[in-house]
């Protein structure tokens, strides 16, 4: 990793940075996980209306986790308001951010299911930073000066992240619009999220459905695991089959000289990709993964990137495969596919010189030159110091914090009897490792010896539900598993007060986006947007009703 000091006053002073500007490889890569779509999608972006609220740090002062007791401090939490459609009297539509900025959100108060709605509703856009990413540090002035430590990281849960959300709509008071009192519960507030971001609309639906009148949790991510195997499954299931059958049969044949032992034939392998510098096989294996990708991190477009929008995404995916599965390439031709047949009974490894060209020419040179392929700031994942540095405030810190502590999802090559597109040498304990050389424990917190993934899944995981929370999920979505749509879940009605539906062919949160000229938009991704219009303006139709109740 090579951040320093210098970088950290860009996070700090800086709000107008993009991201990828700060980021080596290995930042490039964290920055995934559950959130690896949003930088691609979110390009446009706009400062503008771009306010601060006085947030409370610890909404829980006498629960033990959060050590010494009552503190009664304030922070700086970021949000970006929209108006445009805004008439007086009209619904809130409030984005949480998730993972990253609220900037790097900001083109869903333009395009996409926010401004449809607003628009529709003559309603009022704010995207709401998440605590611990953009700008918006609980202590901001500690953290300037130690960084993130491990003690200063204490206030990011999500037990206080859904609190700040209903926090933030009791008291905001939006500037420009003193004269109207815009809070929750008098006034209908409408949430919205995708993935991590759509987890929390789910679990804000079942703490504060007293305070936030309705939800739309978009690939909620509201189940999590410590390893998560199944983000390969979707694209197994759905990507040209016969590049899926080329990577299995490789993995397969690598698996099989891992549980052998076999040195001398596994740094022939290794040799063949460019990468015999990497000592541990497990970095090279995830490293020949990237192209598909992984739950935890990856440097370049995957299946999860792909999206309907021709300006959001990227079709990377596709290019990939049909350059593993091209039978005329000089590399099909170059005998690279015999070359390891004597370890493996005489059978050829089919498609491996063209994997390996691909790895070659659009992987290993990621890594920036005169640096060593085998360091954390290339392929490499053993280096502690680097990953114990708490000078990254981009994000991606924040994001493996929360993985530590209560949402795992690791990177796990499939279970035996499966058929896997990552080596089964990776397993849980290898990312896992990184939270202890990450997170080494502070004077008031440390983190558990593996995630509390109660603290995530208490909220009912793949059973959550909850009057006026909507749940979209996509059937190509490699996070499908982690949804309630999951193929393990527990279907049930569709209905006008708990909205449950499945974009078929779309992948992670695809409604969030949309297009300027919504006509242009594919016929399901339209129909998306028409059914999140039509329940929400059922559920504001209901509202004075249960804002009697309530109040009586
Ligand atoms: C805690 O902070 C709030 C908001 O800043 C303030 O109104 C309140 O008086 C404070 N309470 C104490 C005990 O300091
Ligand atoms: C608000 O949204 C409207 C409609 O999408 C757009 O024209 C306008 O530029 C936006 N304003 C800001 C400050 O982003
Ligand atoms: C391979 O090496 C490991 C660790 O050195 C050992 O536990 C295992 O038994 C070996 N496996 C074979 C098949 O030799
Ligand atoms: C391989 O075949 C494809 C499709 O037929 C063609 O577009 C490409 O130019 C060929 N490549 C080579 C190296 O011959
Ligand atoms: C909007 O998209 C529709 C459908 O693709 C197209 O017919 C129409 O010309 C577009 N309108 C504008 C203003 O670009």
């Amino acid at each position: 990793m090579k951040l320093s000091s210098s970088l950290m006053l860009l996070g700090f002073s800086s709000l107008g940075l993009s991201r990828d500007l700060s980021q080596s490889l290995l930042q490039r890569k964290l920055q995934n996980g559950f959130g690896a779509l949003d930088s691609l999608v979110s390009r446009q972006t706009s400062s503008s209306g771009t306010h601060t609220f006085t947030q409370v740090t610890n909404h829980f002062p006498n629960d033990p986790f959060y050590g010494p007791p009552p503190l009664n401090e304030t922070f700086i939490q970021n949000y970006i308001v929209n108006d445009t459609f805004y008439k007086p009297g009209g619904p809130i539509f409030l984005l949480n951010s998730g993972e990253t900025s609220a900037r790097s959100r900001g083109s869903v108060l333009l395009t996409g299911v926010v401004a449809e709605l607003a628009q529709a509703l003559n309603g009022m856009g704010i995207i709401l930073e998440h605590r611990y990413y953009g700008t918006s540090f609980p202590n901001s002035g500690l953290v300037s000066s130690d960084g993130l430590t491990t003690d200063n990281l204490r206030w990011l849960t999500t037990e206080q992240s859904i609190a700040d959300i209903a926090y933030f709509a009791q008291h905001v008071e939006v500037p420009g619009h003193e004269e109207e009192d815009l809070r929750a519960p008098g006034r209908a507030w409408i949430l919205y999220g995708g993935s991590l971001a759509g987890a929390e609309v789910a679990f804000t639906m079942k703490e504060y459905g007293d305070v936030i009148y309705g939800g739309i949790s978009s690939s909620g991510t509201v189940k999590v695991f410590k390893g998560y195997p199944q983000w390969y499954y979707t694209i197994q299931k759905n990507a040209p089959q016969d590049c899926i059958r080329s990577i299995e049969d490789i993995v397969d044949k690598m698996d099989f000289l891992i549980a052998t032992n076999n040195t001398a034939a596994l740094t022939e392998l290794k040799t063949i990709f460019g990468l015999e510098a990497l000592q541990d096989i497990r970095d090279f294996a995830l490293t020949i993964a990237f192209p598909i990708g992984n739950p935890v991190f990856y440097p370049t477009n995957t299946w999860q990137e792909l999206n309907w929008s021709p300006t959001a995404g990227s079709d990377d995916f596709f290019l990939f495969c049909d350059a593993v599965t091209a039978s005329n390439s000089t590399f099909a031709a170059s005998g690279v596919d015999s070359q390891l047949s004597k370890y493996t009974g005489g059978k050829k490894w089919k498609n491996l010189g063209n994997y390996a060209n691909y790895v070659k020419e659009n992987i290993v040179p990621l890594c920036p030159s005169g640096v060593s392929l085998d360091s954390n700031e290339c392929f490499g994942t053993h280096d502690a110091e680097a990953w114990a540095n708490p000078f990254d405030t981009s994000g991606n810190r924040a994001y493996l914090y929360q993985s530590c502590l209560e949402a795992g999802q690791w990177s796990e090559g499939a279970p035996l009897g499966r058929r896997t597109l990552l080596s089964r040498s990776i397993q849980p304990d290898y990312s896992e490792q990184w939270c202890q050389w990450a997170f080494p424990p502070g004077e008031s917190n440390k983190i558990p010896a593996s995630p509390m993934l109660e603290r995530w899944n208490k909220f009912g995981a793949l059973r959550i539900q909850a009057d006026r929370l909507a749940q979209v999920d996509g059937g190509i979505d490699p996070w499908q598993y982690a949804c309630v749509h999951s193929p393990d879940g527990f279907p049930r009605k569709d209905t006008l007060l708990r909205p449950y539906y499945k974009i078929e062919q779309g992948g992670h949160h695809w409604d969030e986006n949309g297009l300027l000229n919504i006509s242009a938009e594919p016929d399901f991704i339209q129909a998306i947007h028409k059914y999140e219009i039509t329940f929400v303006k059922s559920w504001l139709a209901d509202f004075p009703a249960w804002l009697r109740d309530l109040k009586s």
